[in-house]
């Protein structure tokens, strides 16, 4: 559920209508609504209050605008977080460094000293172990330190997530964990080290998961190796079970919902008497946010009109990478409908955020939303073409603010230098 309606024939964000947005900010720009991620939020963590010990943490990859993750802190939630960048913002948000879980394939020993650092000291509250030389590295980074590095192994539990190839991470052959065969003599040599703490292991197969069987599949397979690295005398009492659980990017599309995702993990996990943690990432910010773009044309095409929006693959790559469906709204619809390819205005056919879509009848100057844009928009945007950085807004209530300016193309040529010998 969101906080976007039509009130009186026109799209609201919560209390706002989303043309008076468009007036003060200008197109493109994305609208979130702080109800929404409050009510995700809760749902999230309500959906798993039948489990006896949870972390929550945000994944901020997918949203990590600093207003976003101090909603999210204000609700109570740490971060995963896979890049120093991140985990900054998570700092800077008011995150506490101890709610702070450290994931990423390619953790530099700079990033990794980073985190070891914050906190006072005391660094962060968990590092995601991807192999057994980062282990090694930051034992010996932590031991300089006269610490103990809180650390879990991820594993690769080889289990197909039924998800786009992209955003698949837990089958064998994929980049991510240790394969899960090796991962009990790994962590019995790790646990040797002095600089590092091992607390246990975490997973995560894959994002935009519309089914759970896999996941629950995933689960059995960690739940057997904790068994078995518990029978060999080692301490396990985290398992990190990472994020994944899809949303519905098409009206009346029916996904898993967290109560069933609760359900499951409840039934999966029964009697591991661990700490479950917990990196939702678009389940929280998917539906709370929409790209508000402006019709520049309406031009005739082959089969069918193209209708030429203000908003780029830049601004929302992912119907370019992984042909991704987001539905398309007008924000005063006329009633009427018409079969359209809507496209922004970036120089490649890959900028086609839909084909052949029956959508409201718009015309030059109408405004519409690309809905479901609120996980992996703004954050996976870029100035391709020298087109501004997308900004952003955030709504509560009745009231909005602009949460990340937009920043023009004069500031990025003034960030680039022509070396004096040109
Ligand atoms: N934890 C780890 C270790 C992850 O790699 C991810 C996402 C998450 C948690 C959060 O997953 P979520 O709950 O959001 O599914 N850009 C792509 C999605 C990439 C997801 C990467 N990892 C997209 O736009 O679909």
């Amino acid at each position: 559920m969101d906080h976007f309606s039509y009130r009186d024939g026109v799209l609201h964000a919560e209390d706002v209508p989303l043309p008076a947005i468009a007036e003060a900010v200008g197109t493109p720009v994305y609208v979130y609504s702080a109800a929404t991620f409050r009510r995700h939020a809760r749902v999230f963590r309500e959906a798993l209050s039948a489990l006896p010990r949870v972390h929550l943490a945000y994944a901020i990859k997918a949203n990590p605008n600093l207003a976003v993750l101090r909603l999210m802190a204000n609700e109570g939630y740490g971060a995963d977080v896979v890049s120093a960048g991140e985990m900054k913002r998570a700092l800077a948000a008011g995150m506490p460094a101890a709610a702070i879980v450290f994931s990423g394939v390619g953790k530099t020993e700079a990033e990794l000293a980073a985190a070891l650092d914050v906190g006072d000291g005391a660094g962060i509250g968990q590092f995601n172990l991807e192999l057994e030389e980062e282990g090694e590295v930051l034992a010996r980074l932590a031991a300089a330190r006269g610490i103990a590095a809180p650390a879990v192994l991820r594993v690769n539990p080889d289990v197909d997530a039924g998800t786009h190839a992209k955003i698949s991470t837990g089958k064998k052959g994929n980049k991510f964990g240790v394969p899960i065969d090796q991962a009990a003599a790994m962590y019995a040599r790790l646990s040797l080290l002095p600089g590092l703490s091992l607390r246990g292991v975490a997973l995560h197969i894959g994002s935009q998961l519309a089914d759970l069987a896999p996941l629950e599949a995933a689960f059995g397979r960690v739940g057997a190796l904790v068994a078995q690295i518990r029978a060999a005398g080692h301490r396990v009492d985290r398992v990190d079970l990472g994020g994944g659980l899809g949303v519905a990017y098409r009206e009346g599309e029916r996904l898993p919902t967290p109560a069933d995702y609760g359900a499951m993990v409840a039934r999966a996990c029964r009697g591991w008497d661990v700490e479950l943690q917990f990196e939702p990432g678009r389940v929280i910010a998917g539906n709370a946010g929409v790209l508000l773009t402006r019709v520049i044309w309406v031009k005739p095409g082959g089969d069918h009109p193209y209708v030429i929006v203000d908003a780029a693959m830049n601004d929302l790559a992912r119907p370019a990478l992984y042909d991704a469906w987001h539905d398309f709204v007008a924000v005063a619809p006329s009633g009427t409908r018409m079969v359209a390819n809507i496209a922004g205005p970036v120089c490649e056919t890959g900028d086609t955020f839909a084909l052949a879509r029956d959508i409201d009848t718009v015309a030059s100057g109408d405004l519409g939303v690309f809905r479901t844009a609120g996980a992996y928009g703004a954050t996976m945007a870029s100035t391709y073409n020298s087109r501004a950085l997308v900004p952003e807004v955030l709504v509560d209530g009745g009231r909005f603010a602009v949460v990340a300016d937009r920043v023009s193309p004069e500031s990025l040529i003034a960030a680039e230098r022509v070396p004096e010998w040109l």
